[in-house]
C-alpha cells in the first residue's frame, strides 16, 4: 500500500503539474482514477495535501513501467531540475547524477551543481560545471512562448510555470499589469500574450537585457521594460495598474506601500512570500498594515502554496483586492 492523494477531477491536472514541480508525484507508480477522483501517489502525503488539497488516501497504485527512471539507474533519488538544455543537480555526487542523466534525455547537453544558494538583490546563484557543454544559457520554453535565460547571471525557475498560468488566466485583453520584479520576463510575456498591457520592472542589467530580447523574440507587442530599480520607476505612479506581481519572496513586504500606491482601486496584487509551515500566510497582516496606514483596504482573495522551499518553509502567494475609499 502506498500513501496518496484523492482531488477531484476538475482540479486533477494543476494539481498533478504543481506536484510535479515540487517533486512530490512518486516516480514509478501510475496516477488512476474513477468517474470523479483523480488518485495521486506522492512521496510526502502531508507536503503534499498542504500544496494541492485533496483528501488522503492509502492504496495500490500500478508500478509505471513505460519508462525508465534516472532512480532505477542510480538506485536512488537524485534531485534535478532541466531548464531547455541544462539540468541542475544538487546531490552529493553530482558526476554519477550527471551520467544517468546524459544517457537517459537526449535533450540534455550540460549539468551543473549550485555551489551557492539563491542571494543578493538579484537572487542569483553561482554554479559549478559537472558535465557536458559548458555553457549556462539556454531556451526554455513555456506555454507556447520562448526564454533566453542564463542561469548565473539572471534568475530563473521552471517551478514556478503552473502558478504563472493562474496569474495569466486571470488577465483580460487591455488590463494594465505591473510586474515590479520581472527577471526574465515568464510573468511579463505570458500576461502579454493573454493582451495585457505590461509595465516590467527589473533591476539586474543581466536580467533586463534578456527581458527585453524575449519580448524582441516573441514578438510581443505591449510590454514596456523599464530596467532599474522599482522604488524609483514607480515614485509618482499612481492609480495605474490592474494587476500587480510581486514575485520577491524573500522581501516583497518592504515593497508594499510602492504595490499600494500603484494599484487602481479595485486592482489585485499577486504577492508571494516565503513562510514556516506553521503559520503559512502570515504576510497577510503586514499587508492589512500596509493598506490601513494609507486609510485603504485590502480584501484577500486567494491563499496558495506554490512549492515547498526547505525543510517546513513553502512559496506561498496571496491575491489580495485593494480597496481605496
Ligand atoms: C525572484 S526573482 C523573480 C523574477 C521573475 N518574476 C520570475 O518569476 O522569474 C526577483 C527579481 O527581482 C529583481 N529585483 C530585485 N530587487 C528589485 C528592485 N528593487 N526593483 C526591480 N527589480 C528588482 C531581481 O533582480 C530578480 O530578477
Amino acid at each position: 500500500m502506498t500513501k496518496g492523494i484523492k482531488v477531484p477531477k476538475a482540479d486533477g491536472e494543476v494539481a498533478r503539474r504543481r506536484l510535479a514541480e515540487m517533486d512530490l508525484l512518486h516516480p514509478r507508480l501510475r496516477l488512476s482514477s474513477d468517474e470523479g477522483s483523480i488518485y495521486m501517489p506522492v512521496l510526502d502525503q502531508s507536503e503534499a495535501l498542504t500544496a494541492v488539497g485533496g483528501i488522503p488516501v492509502e492504496m495500490e497504485f500500478r508500478p509505471d513501467t513505460r519508462r525508465i527512471t534516472p532512480e532505477d539507474l542510480l538506485g536512488r533519488r537524485p534531485s534535478f531540475e532541466v531548464i531547455g538544455e541544462i539540468a541542475i543537480v544538487e546531490d552529493d555526487r553530482p558526476d554519477e547524477v550527471a551520467s544517468v542523466l546524459l544517457s537517459l534525455y537526449k535533450n540534455i547537453s550540460t549539468v551543473i551543481s549550485p555551489i551557492s544558494d539563491v542571494v543578493g538583490e538579484y537572487r542569483t546563484r553561482r554554479f559549478e560545471h559537472v558535465a557536458g557543454e559548458v555553457l549556462t544559457k539556454t531556451v526554455y520554453k513555456e506555454h507556447g512562448l520562448s526564454y533566453h535565460v542564463d542561469l548565473e547571471r539572471a534568475y530563473f525557475t521552471q517551478r514556478l510555470g503552473t502558478e504563472r498560468l493562474r496569474v495569466a488566466q486571470q488577465v483580460s485583453p487591455g488590463e494594465a499589469v505591473l510586474d515590479m520584479f520581472a527577471g526574465v520576463g515568464p510573468f511579463s510575456l505570458l500576461c502579454a500574450k493573454m493582451g495585457a498591457r505590461v509595465v516590467a520592472i527589473e533591476k539586474n542589467p543581466a536580467a533586463a537585457n534578456l527581458l527585453r530580447e524575449n519580448v524582441r523574440q516573441n514578438r510581443l507587442l505591449g510590454v514596456e521594460v523599464l530596467e532599474g530599480d522599482c522604488r524609483e520607476h514607480l515614485s509618482g505612479r499612481k492609480d495605474c495598474a490592474d494587476r500587480t506581481i510581486m514575485n520577491l519572496p524573500h522581501s516583497a513586504s518592504a515593497f508594499l506601500e510602492e504595490a499600494f500606491t500603484a494599484s487602481k482601486s479595485g486592482g489585485v496584487v499577486h504577492f508571494y512570500a516565503f513562510t514556516s509551515v506553521d503559520d503559512l500566510f502570515a504576510p497577510e497582516s503586514a499587508i492589512q498594515e500596509a493598506a490601513e496606514g494609507r486609510g485603504w483596504m485590502a480584501e484577500i482573495l486567494y491563499r496558495g502554496v506554490v512549492r515547498s522551499y526547505a525543510p517546513r518553509r513553502f512559496n506561498v502567494v496571496l491575491d489580495f483586492r485593494v480597496l481605496k475609499g
